[in-house]
């Protein structure tokens, strides 16, 4: 009965995207939250942590004993986020770095700091998220939200695979969105240079082919003992969504997530034992569908020109 509900939740997307759908799945996980301590002696990196999804993550990350590094592009907000993580946490080891994940030199310093100050990396959360108004380029003329969501997180786990490989069990979770449904692979136009633009769009299809990627980037650093998920933290109250879509946001409010309830499935992920099953989309401790429409599906071919397309222009090395 439950996983009718669960599948029904599922399909019609947005209660199921709510408070209300957190609240109903999380019925069946009763008794299987990772265990006090569940991370202690583990290493943590979470990008864009310095508000919503990503401070929550943080916040929880650390309460599981993980030492936490806080990735953001602004220190005084990413110290202030460290302040209140401290005072929720008491005794947190928190650590901050500069990391603006559009940037490619801001990525390469980021990953020498970090290969610098430890010898592991055991989780990698890819949270960092924009959705701009207009079209923009990073400054190697990469669209915004390619370059953010896609291009800066290959680059920085390419980076990070010898710090990674030292963990064994290291897990990478890219925070993905429901939104990529109604995209295709944008595979003629990754760089969103042809039509007019709209940032829901962009925003969409780079959250697409971050989940695209996401089993090709797995199968590549098995043998180094990485596995790679995608998870979609459902529709939540964070500072990014009133910002960027404010009448989405006032129209759900009521039934809006807490941050704390969004980053549930992402923590999940990294904490759990054994394992779960890498290189696939999750949402609400679920393996979810990647597609829901005929239009959004794609041959091999094009996931594969899509792939060495974004692992060049994020100048992947390793993987
Ligand atoms: N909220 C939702 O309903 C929802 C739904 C689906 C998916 N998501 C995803 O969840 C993730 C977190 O979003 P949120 O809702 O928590 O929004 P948020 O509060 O705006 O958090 C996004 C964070 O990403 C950071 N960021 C943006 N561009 C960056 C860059 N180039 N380098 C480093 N950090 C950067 C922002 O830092 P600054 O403060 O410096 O801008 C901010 O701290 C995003 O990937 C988003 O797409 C959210």
């Amino acid at each position: 009965m439950i996983h009718a509900l669960d599948a029904l939740l599922d399909r019609t997307i947005l209660p199921g995207y709510t408070r209300a759908g957190y609240h109903l799945r999380k019925i069946c996980w009763a008794g299987e939250d990772p265990a006090p301590g569940a991370l202690r002696g583990r290493t943590a990196l979470v990008t864009g942590a310095g508000s919503g999804i990503g401070a929550a993550m943080a916040t929880r990350l650390a309460a599981l004993g993980a030492v936490t590094v806080l990735a953001v592009r602004d220190l005084g907000r990413g110290e202030r986020t460290r302040h209140q993580i401290r005072t929720a946490v008491p005794g947190a080891d928190i650590r901050l770095v500069r990391c603006d994940v559009a940037e490619p030199d801001s990525i390469d310093a980021c990953a020498d700091a970090l290969s610098a100050e430890f010898r592991t990396l055991d989780i990698l959360v890819h949270n960092a998220g924009v959705l701009p108004v207009e079209r923009a380029e990073n400054s190697r003329g990469h669209e915004l939200t390619l370059a953010t969501h896609v291009l800066g997180p290959l680059r920085l786990t390419d980076r990070l695979v010898p710090l990674l490989g030292g963990s064994g069990d290291a897990r990478i979770v890219f925070v993905a969105s429901g939104g990529m449904y109604a995209q295709p692979l944008p595979i003629q136009d990754p760089e969103y240079r042809r039509g007019e633009y709209h940032g829901a769009t962009a925003y969409a299809r780079s959250k697409r082919i971050q989940v695209a990627v996401t089993p090709l980037l797995d199968q590549r650093l098995a043998d180094h003992g990485v596995s790679v998920h995608a998870m979609h933290p459902g529709w939540v109250r964070t500072p990014g969504l009133t910002a960027s879509l404010p009448r989405f946001s006032s129209a759900l409010r009521p039934a809006l997530r807490t941050a704390g309830q969004g980053a549930d499935t992402a923590v999940w992920l990294t904490a759990t034992t054994p394992a779960p099953m890498s290189g696939h989309f999750w949402h609400d401790r679920h393996i979810r569908p990647e597609h829901y429409l005929p239009r959004t599906r794609y041959s091999e071919e094009h996931l594969l020109s899509i792939w060495q397309y974004c692992r060049g222009a994020a100048g992947m090395r390793a993987a």
